[in-house]
């Protein structure tokens, strides 16, 4: 007889509008088989969470389409124009449904598949549900967890996608040079560290004090001199994603011309191709103590709503992971 559990899931309870908040999310008790359906293809694995990512491109995922979610939705109708559309097409829905299980980045343990190169007992990363199980239907887009040693939480971090994130910001859309300035924005994570072990000279904002000590590897300037053919790596706009009418226009955008300033938006997931480089250079660095990381850790699927919409405040210090399960 097939095995079952009863499990605890994240559930959108409505279209979020304005700033998300802990009540827009509810956990449900549902009975689940651990087994794959017969009438699943053969590319299913079924992965017991263990770790969830709170990351801040969910919040456009709990707005109804419009003009404001499109635009904010890495996932949406803007996937037309990237490159990875195989990839995408395997990424799940565009925004989160109304009384469904949530989805975001986690890292999970295979425990059925019908997938020969993914058996049973191997460690992923990838998209998934927020809950304790879940049936992913295809593994496109999912990333064998080979460095088991590290741990396994910072596959949602800087091990995983933002992590990449922050690196192709960096080395492939900013193509630095040693000696040169470098701002980062929300500066206590990875890039401003990137930017120093690489030999630039480091300028950082962020928004508490608690943060600030983080920067302690960023070196303070003032940049007295005029600068020119700077580059701006886009990444993301977190400031705008809970307003209802982000009509806020960027001045000053003569700048880019009297500087020769270069400004490029980007997505992620059009570089994964990249992820085994990132890795190679990644790994080392956390297992030598030279990239300095720090999770703020929420206990339990009961407190990730919490956590997630925690992320629009600036409240986490360091990156927001939920812990669903240790192993
Ligand atoms: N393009 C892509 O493919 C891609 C991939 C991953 C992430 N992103 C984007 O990159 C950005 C950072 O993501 P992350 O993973 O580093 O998230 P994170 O770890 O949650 O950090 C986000 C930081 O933003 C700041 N913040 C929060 N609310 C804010 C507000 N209302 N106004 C101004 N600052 C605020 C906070 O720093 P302070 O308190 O220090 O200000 C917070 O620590 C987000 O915009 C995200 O959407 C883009």
């Amino acid at each position: 007889m097939v095995e079952e559990a009863s499990i605890k899931q994240v559930i959108l309870k409505d279209y979020v509008k304005g700033f998300a908040k802990e009540s827009d999310l509810i956990l449900k008790n549902s009975i689940v088989k651990l087994k794959i359906p017969n009438q699943c293809s053969n590319d299913a694995v079924l992965v017991k969470n263990l770790y969830l990512s709170c990351d801040p491109y969910m919040r456009g995922r709990m707005a109804k389409t419009d003009r404001i979610s499109t635009c904010l939705i890495p996932y949406g109708k803007l996937t037309v124009i990237t490159k990875n559309v195989e990839f995408l097409k395997h990424e799940g829905p565009n925004v989160f449904f109304v009384n469904m299980t949530i989805t975001g980045y986690g890292v999970a343990k295979i425990v059925d598949s019908s997938n020969p190169d993914f058996k049973k007992g191997d460690l992923i990363w990838g998209l998934t549900g927020w809950e304790e199980y879940s049936l992913i239907k295809s593994t496109q887009g999912l990333f064998k967890i080979q460095n088991a040693d590290l741990p396994l939480s910072y596959y949602t971090g800087i091990l995983g996608m933002p992590g990449h994130t922050a690196y192709i910001g960096f080395y492939e859309i900013c193509s630095p040079k040693k000696g040169e300035y470098v701002f980062v924005s929300a500066a206590s994570g990875a890039v401003g560290q990137f930017a120093k072990l690489f030999g630039c000279y480091v300028v950082g904002s962020a928004g508490s004090k608690d943060k600030k000590e983080l920067m302690f590897r960023v070196a303070l300037i003032r940049l007295k001199e005029e600068k020119f053919n700077g580059r701006i790596a886009v990444c993301g706009m977190i400031s705008q994603y809970n307003l209802e009418d982000p009509d806020e226009g960027t001045r000053n955008l003569l700048c880019l011309v009297t500087k020769r300033i270069r400004m490029e938006g980007f997505l992620v997931f059009d570089y994964y191709n990249l992820y085994p480089k990132f890795l190679e250079m990644m790994v080392p660095l956390v297992k030598q103590g030279k990239i300095t990381y720090i999770e703020d850790v929420a206990q339990g699927l009961e407190n990730a709503p919490n956590a997630l919409v925690g992320l629009f405040s600036g409240r986490n210090v360091g990156k927001q992971v939920v812990v669903v399960a240790r192993e």
